[in-house]
């Protein structure tokens, strides 16, 4: 019976669209289940979206929309990108399914039963933004993972007994190395279990916005409990159907769990000891990969700094990403995207490397041999420049296997395209095309062995590749006049496959050069689609009044011509309103002015320049919590000096009469520069 492949990629948060750094995780994902359908694994490749929480509702509440539409609009999105991409997993779970809300009940219950929940009192802070309950103390104080503001929560809670967990978690370290993966990673989950475990609230009451606890629907259930049963109930858990019963028992433990960094601990901490409770197996690998980097932070929808990947698909098509991603950055480690370097990577490996390869050993064939696999010739004509092709082809099957398997894309796509260079270099230096002019036997016999030399390597680069770039391989293969390409045996793969006589199919470049203007054209699309969402932004919270509290004067309203006519006594236009350039800022760094006790300087990243402002709230805000909180700026005020230091714009607060200055926030997470109007 053939073994069976579980993999699974985070399900994504809808309340951003997808961008590349969520394409890059399934991009490995897709190219790992690939890899294992060409070796006859039984694979099942999942993935979703989670679209429960806290930060879901209040994304949906600030669109205007009820969380379920909201969702269904961004899964939607996910899901039609996917397909686009050619995506090849099995089920697309959503955590607003039937089918997933039953069965993470089920989970709950399970858990329950086995005593591993009680009900207690939280009182903490959380951190919206990573759904996450945090040590810090304080009302506001930064979250310790991403340094936004925490939210303090009071609240009856169901909680989950993670502490009784912590000598069995270790042990499970110990005894499974490859239970997290790299390294790094799992000893710094190894320091943090060490470090003591508390138990966990994994109910919240204080909104609506998930999945109702059984027997107690006051509650819902915390959204990462949720979130995480998907790589379960996707596959069956919990239904009382036979089949769905059945495929869990087939699956379940997953064989690769794929995760970015950042969420290591939900993974290897409580997804664990959440299965540890339920009695149910545990997965076998959990690969956290680096973030990818765009102008050095990372990539994400709060940072405005995202990269949609349909920019690239439209430029470029889906096998340039795939391969840029896979082979440009070390996969465990952070790395950086850039449209320079992919237009680089593209023209470099793609259509200067394997797109040359194959567009002039077929078209050669054609010309020379009426489109048939040309018989290598007999010992007399051989040389050793041929079969050190095929030796290097022997070994690089060999070892582009071995590296694929650790998830060293990197290396092994380097090792795949050393036989294509290696295949490039016997070519030009054997004259194929001088050969083909000749009409004397030994020529063409020489020729007929250059040939089909090249075009066997160019076979075995192209099944090797094919995981990583499946169109234009796709293409290759049956240009070369062979069947589907999904199906071939990759675990067979050796030389001297290649039929010969076989009828090529028609040859067509694969990858076109790309010029500078691709860069450009590239560069151009992202911009407009910032713009594009920076002025659809909803309306700033009627509530919010802008007071000005570093005692610079208010702004005063000067009508234009047009405003003064129709614009009633007292009030100002929406002309005039306009001239305000108000925008998210956020803090970088605060400390006090020396002998001012009421003024902070603030360094605020406003996304295109960093400003320094001072401003006079010193007496309410103690200048460490307001480091990463985003603040609301007046943009566009004339500098001026407070204490000798100039202030270049002016923080947003209320004031209320006799009380400390309040800063205007945002409840909802909104990109840095995102003009409010
Ligand atoms: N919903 C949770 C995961 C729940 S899984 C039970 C979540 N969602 S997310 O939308 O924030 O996506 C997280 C995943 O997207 C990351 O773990 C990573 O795989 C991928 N990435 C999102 N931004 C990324 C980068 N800038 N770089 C690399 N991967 C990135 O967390």
């Amino acid at each position: 019976m053939n073994k069976k492949f579980y993999i699974t990629t985070p399900i994504y948060y809808v309340n951003a669209r997808p961008h590349i750094g969520h394409a890059y995780t399934t991009i490995a994902c897709d190219a790992i289940a690939r890899r294992q359908r060409m070796l006859g694994a039984d694979t099942f490749f999942l993935t979703g979206t989670d679209e429960h929480g806290q930060k879901i509702e209040r994304a949906a509440q600030a669109a205007g929309k009820t969380p379920q539409q909201f969702a269904d609009e961004v899964s939607a999105q996910f899901r039609a990108l996917w397909e686009r991409m050619g995506i090849t997993n099995d089920d697309f779970i959503r955590t607003t399914e039937e089918r997933h809300k039953k069965r993470v009940q089920e989970l709950f219950r399970r858990i329950r039963d086995t005593g591993h929940i009680y009900k207690g009192t939280y009182t903490g802070q959380y951190c919206v933004f990573d759904e996450l309950y945090v040590d810090a103390v304080g009302s506001g104080a930064p979250c310790p993972e991403c340094g936004r503001p925490t939210e303090t929560v009071r609240e009856e809670n169901y909680f989950f007994k993670l502490s009784a967990f912590q000598d069995r978690l270790l042990q499970l370290y110990t005894d499974q190395p490859d239970f997290i993966r790299p390294e790094t990673r799992r000893n710094e989950v190894m320091s943090f279990v060490g470090g003591g475990l508390r138990d966990l609230s994994i109910s919240r009451s204080t909104f609506s916005w998930g999945i109702p606890v059984p027997d107690d629907p006051k509650h819902v259930i915390y959204v990462w409990l949720d979130a995480l049963a998907n790589y379960i109930t996707a596959i069956g858990y919990g239904s009382s159907h036979k089949a769905a019963q059945e495929a869990f028992q087939k699956y379940w433990p997953a064989d690769l769990q794929m995760i970015g960094k950042e969420i290591v601990r939900f993974h290897c901490v409580y997804w664990p000891a959440f299965l540890m409770a339920a009695e149910l197996p545990l997965p076998k690998t959990i690969m956290a990969h680096g973030w990818l980097l765009f102008e050095e932070s990372k990539m994400s929808k709060s940072r405005g700094n995202i990269v949609r990947t349909e920019t690239i698909l439209d430029v470029l098509g889906a096998d340039a990403l795939r391969y840029f991603l896979l082979r440009e950055v070390v996969f465990g480690q952070d790395g950086s995207f850039s449209f320079d370097a992919l237009v680089q990577r593209y023209n470099a490996d793609l259509a200067n490397g394997v797109g040359n390869l194959a567009s002039r050993t077929l078209t050669m064939i054609t010309r020379y041999f009426r489109g048939e696999v040309p018989y290598p010739s007999a010992a007399v004509s051989q040389k050793a420049g041929d079969s050190a092709i095929a030796e290097n082809a022997r070994k690089v099957i060999a070892e582009c296997g071995i590296l694929f398997d650790q998830y060293q894309f990197s290396r092994a796509l380097e090792v795949a395209w050393s036989l294509v260079a290696a295949v490039d270099k016997y070519i030009v230096e054997n004259e194929p095309w001088a050969l083909g002019e000749k009409q004397d036997e030994e020529s063409r016999s020489r020729l007929a062995t250059i040939l089909y030399t090249s075009a066997e390597a160019l076979r075995i680069v192209t099944a090797l590749a094919h995981p990583v770039i499946p169109d234009a391989t796709s293409r290759i293969w049956s240009q070369l006049g062979l069947d589907d390409i999904r199906k071939f045996p990759l675990s067979e793969l050796k030389w001297g496959q290649l039929e010969l006589g076989a009828k090529l199919g028609s040859v067509q470049p694969v990858f076109p050069r790309a010029d500078k203007s691709a860069i450009e054209r590239m560069q151009k699309m992202e911009e407009q689609q910032r713009s594009a969402l920076t002025d659809a932004q909803p309306d700033a919270p009627a509530q919010t009044t802008a007071v000005p509290v570093a005692s610079t004067p208010p702004v005063a309203a000067t009508p234009t011509a047009k405003s003064a006519a129709t614009v009633p006594d007292g009030k100002i236009s929406i002309d005039d309103f306009a001239k305000i350039e108000l925008r998210v800022g956020q803090v970088k760094a605060a400390e006090k002015v020396k002998g001012a006790d009421k003024l902070l300087r603030l360094e605020v990243d406003l996304g295109t320049e960093i400003r320094q402002v001072v401003a006079g709230i010193a007496e309410s805000y103690a200048p460490e919590l307001l480091i990463g909180r985003k603040v609301v700026i007046v943009a566009n005020l004339a500098p001026r000096k407070l204490r000798g230091l100039e202030s270049n714009g002016m923080i947003v607060a209320a004031s209320p009469e006799g009380g400390k200055a309040v800063l205007a926030s945002f409840l909802e997470d909104v990109p840095v520069g995102t003009r409010l109007k």
